[in-house]
């Protein structure tokens, strides 16, 4: 083949580059003095901050077209049912959902997976049957789980992780059977930053298998591409306010025949079809899964987040990140005591830094590093169960977006050197 005629593959093309210094202007409170330095904002895996389009959809819905949904025979209501339902279109295509209406309105993905364990679970599992999660999972990807566990007699079986804080996939063979029920892992992990071959595993899963797939997508949506009909999964999770969405908003796609398969998660309101004094019937996907007023303004606010990071490109975002992390991680290491979590090949991780600092507490470590006006999360992040396989009581975190530069890691670094002048 002449040089000529090699084909690029279009994963090969590097992202365009996005402009963080002009896109924070965007987000007018990264603008702003804390303990008088200029705020560091290193706490995106816990919420992110909202850009001008998300807040002005907010205060133009509230302003002009704030009506109740699906219900009112006038003209507001229809305006709002209309930027609802929009906003459901434009949020299922962002993560590549074959149809609308598998896409169900729930207030995060906590709730989406308890909508799973509780609908599903209570539904399909019984006595004998397995559930395989795995040790890298956040609380909420566990606690539903046990508790229907729990009502079921279904077992719990875990994946491991391995000291670079990745998933023993070579192990999830042999844990598959006919018993297997379920396998529920996560895309990225909030604590380790680790980036699971999702559709590897599924692969796995199926060949050894008729069990379902879900997955927790809260870390995953907001910083990289994610197609689910690619992926194979049969269920997906996330949260809108990780993704420059409001609070209190998220989503669950599931396949359409999973979803019809299922019991009502609430019962109530634009959920019911007819009701009786004997029993009631459903309505159709996805409002059989969306009893009582939905949060209308933060679907139309996340419908708006989604627009704005497809403007922004979700490629050049991860591509951001990822170059983000590679400096972040060169610029720690001259911080004498400093260890970061996760694995050490950047292809396998996304834009978090999980560390320790010598003995130093990780609670001190974030509170002098906030009177350095850096904000990041110290705890175990709801995630014990990552803390004990390193024998951790807790570690300190930062994470990027798209919004954050260099400068903003230097900061940290800056940082972390007073709390060396500090412990020594
Ligand atoms: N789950 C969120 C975090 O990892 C709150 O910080």
């Amino acid at each position: 083949m002449s040089p000529g005629s090699l084909a690029v593959s279009p994963s090969k093309v590097a992202p365009s580059a996005l402009d963080a210094a002009v896109l924070r202007r965007d987000f007018p409170i990264l603008d702003q003095m804390v303990n008088g330095h200029s705020l560091a904002y290193l706490d995106n895996a816990a919420t992110t901050q909202k850009p001008l389009p998300v807040l002005a959809a907010l205060e133009s819905y509230y302003r002009h077209d704030n009506a109740n949904v699906h219900r009112g025979i006038h003209e507001l209501s229809r305006r709002a049912t209309v930027a609802y339902e929009e906003a459901r279109i434009r949020i299922a295509r962002f993560i590549g959902a074959p149809h609308a209406s598998e896409l169900i309105f729930t207030r995060g993905t906590t709730e989406g997976i308890n909508l799973m364990a509780w609908s599903w679970g209570l539904e399909f599992l019984k006595e004998g049957d397995e559930i395989i999660l795995t040790a890298m999972e956040h609380h909420s990807n566990v606690v539903p789980w046990q508790l229907v566990a729990r009502r079921t007699g279904a077992k719990l079986r875990w994946l491991e992780i391995d000291s670079e804080g990745r998933l023993a996939i070579d192990v999830l063979p042999k844990l598959l059977s006919k018993r297997t029920k379920l396998v529920t892992f996560t895309h990225v992990s909030n604590v380790l930053g680790t980036v699971n071959p999702v559709a590897d595993i599924v692969r796995t899963v199926k060949q050894g298998s008729d069990a379902i797939v879900l997955i927790d997508g809260a870390q995953a949506v907001p910083h990289l591409p994610v197609d689910v009909a690619a992926l194979g999964c049969d269920a997906y999770a996330f949260s809108g306010h990780k993704m420059c969405g409001p609070t209190g908003i998220g989503a669950l796609w599931a396949r359409k025949s999973l979803l019809e398969s299922m019991p009502p998660f609430h019962g109530g309101g634009e959920m019911i079809r007819v009701v009786e004094r004997e029993g009631s019937t459903w309505a159709d996907l996805p409002h059989k899964f969306e009893a009582g007023t939905p949060d209308i303004s933060g679907a139309i606010g996340l419908g708006a987040a989604v627009d704005y990071l497809t403007q922004v490109g979700m490629p050049a975002i991860a591509h951001h990140e990822k170059e983000l992390l590679a400096y972040a991680l060169g610029r720690l290491a001259e911080v004498k005591g400093f260890r970061p979590l996760g694995p050490s090949d950047l292809s396998q991780r996304s834009g978090v830094i999980s560390f320790t600092l010598g003995d130093a507490h990780p609670h001190d470590i974030s509170t002098i590093l906030d009177s350095e006006g850096v904000a990041v999360r110290a705890g175990h992040h709801c995630a014990q169960l990552i803390m004990r396989c390193y024998g951790l009581p807790a570690t300190t975190r930062a994470s990027f977006y798209f919004y954050n530069t260099t400068q903003d890691v230097d900061r940290l670094v800056a940082g972390l050197h007073v709390v060396r002048g500090i412990f020594g």
